[in-house]
């Protein structure tokens, strides 16, 4: 099988899938491939924090031409999986000189499955773009097309907890990622001071308390299959809610607008973690540490607003100059001993915290070429900021 990922997660989710007992493993461009049986596709999609979809290979063909691509999938075995009652879609991806359109290929490979049923069964499946049965993957590199099917449905981000926000949230599998990849040791607090709607902190108590993210996603395509064992999955269900132990250390978030504020309550209702998390109305500059020691991981605002020759504009850039440097401030003289982590697409703006970060980590935020900056925030840089003020 194939899980996919986003871009600087693929470490991460090659251990999890070790974890999880997954063989075989290969490590590729935002994806991992392994092999596993039937009860680990069910676990992998239920269990996997920083996979997007589980695909199953079906086969590689090779073809050189749309004609060509058409013949070969009508000579295909389609009967065998899927049944003529069942809804379908393609998704093609390209990376060929003897392709150019993805859509004409889709369409081709459409074409044939359909008229395959039809000279089989004198009936065919039908398109569904929003909600179908099965979900073909077409993978063309070259000359060679190769076959999955989307066991997952819907991207794996889309665990069932997610409330209606405008505070730009972050993508979930991004959010574990980044609590995965900051080294958290589940044991001391974890702070989010700019959490919005509480995607990360979210993540967090799923990860400490060992809740598959999945457990409250409403439906997974695997699900429609014909060969769906519903007993198998209920089965592995059932052995993961088992292993849940709801401990968790304190786990906190801040955000300065009160109507944030609600929604990340209502989000940490929504994935049934509010009794581990706290969320307080509050600015950075005010939030207290709740312990002496431990890791903050924050998402603030990038001042990502452009002008329309997607320069920023000058109030904005001394706006998100001035925030940044105020996060370097508070760190320095309200988090001594803890370790920070800042994700931002604005490196300008991050110069402003005055602290050396390592490592830099790249992630995308969507399209945006991000960071993933690392403090370590000694008792000694307290004092910084009044050097800084008396040169
Ligand atoms: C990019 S959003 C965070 C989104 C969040 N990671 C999520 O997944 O929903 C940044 C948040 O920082 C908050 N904010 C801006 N300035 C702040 C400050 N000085 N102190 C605390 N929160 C602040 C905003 O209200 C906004 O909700």
């Amino acid at each position: 099988m194939i899980a996919q990922t986003l871009h600087g997660l693929e470490e991460v989710l090659r251990a999890e899938l070790l974890k999880l007992g997954a063989r075989d493993l290969e490590r590729h461009n935002r994806a991992v491939s392994f092999t596993g049986d039937l009860g680990f596709m069910y676990k992998a999609n239920l269990s996997l924090r920083t996979a997007i979809r589980i695909l199953v290979p079906l086969e590689t063909v090779e073809a050189r031409s749309p004609d060509e691509l058409y013949h070969v999938l009508r000579a295909f075995d389609w009967e065998s999986f899927m049944d003529v009652k069942d809804t379908f879609m393609f998704k093609v991806t390209l990376n060929s000189t003897y392709f150019t359109h993805s859509q004409f290929a889709a369409r081709k490979a459409k074409d044939a499955l359909v008229d395959r049923f039809r000279d089989k069964c004198g009936a065919r499946p039908s398109v569904d773009l929003e909600n179908p049965t099965l979900r073909i993957h077409l993978h063309i590199t070259e000359d060679r097309c190769a076959l999955s099917l989307d066991s997952s449905g819907g991207s794996l981000h889309q665990r069932g907890y997610r409330v209606e926000t405008n505070a730009a949230p972050l993508n979930e599998v991004l959010a574990a990622g980044m609590v995965i990849l900051s080294g958290w040791n589940k044991i001391s607090p974890l702070v989010d001071p700019f959490c919005g709607s509480g995607t990360i902190l979210a993540e967090a108590a799923m990860i400490a308390a060992n809740i598959p993210p999945n457990i409250h996603r409403r439906t997974f395509a695997f699900q429609g299959w014909n060969d769906y064992d519903p007993e198998l999955w209920n089965t592995i269900r059932d052995s993961a809610i088992d292993k849940i132990t709801g401990e968790c250390p304190p786990l906190l978030g801040g955000d300065i607008n009160r109507v944030t504020v609600a929604k990340a309550k209502e989000t940490m209702r929504m994935a049934k973690v509010d009794d581990l998390v706290t969320i307080r109305h509050s600015s950075f500059a005010d939030l207290e540490a709740p312990e002496r020691t431990g890791m903050l991981i924050m998402n603030p605002p990038y001042g990502e607003r452009m002008d329309e020759r997607g320069v920023m504009a000058p109030s904005d850039t001394e706006e998100i100059n001035e925030l940044y440097r105020s996060i370097g401030d508070t760190l320095k003289h309200r988090w001594p001993g803890w370790t920070a982590w800042v994700l931002t697409s604005n490196m300008d703006a991050a110069k402003r915290i005055k602290l050396t970060p390592k490592p830099k980590i790249q992630l995308f935020n969507g399209a945006l070429d991000c960071r993933f900056l690392r403090y370590e925030i000694y008792t000694g840089s307290r004092r910084l900021p009044v050097q800084e003020q008396q040169l």
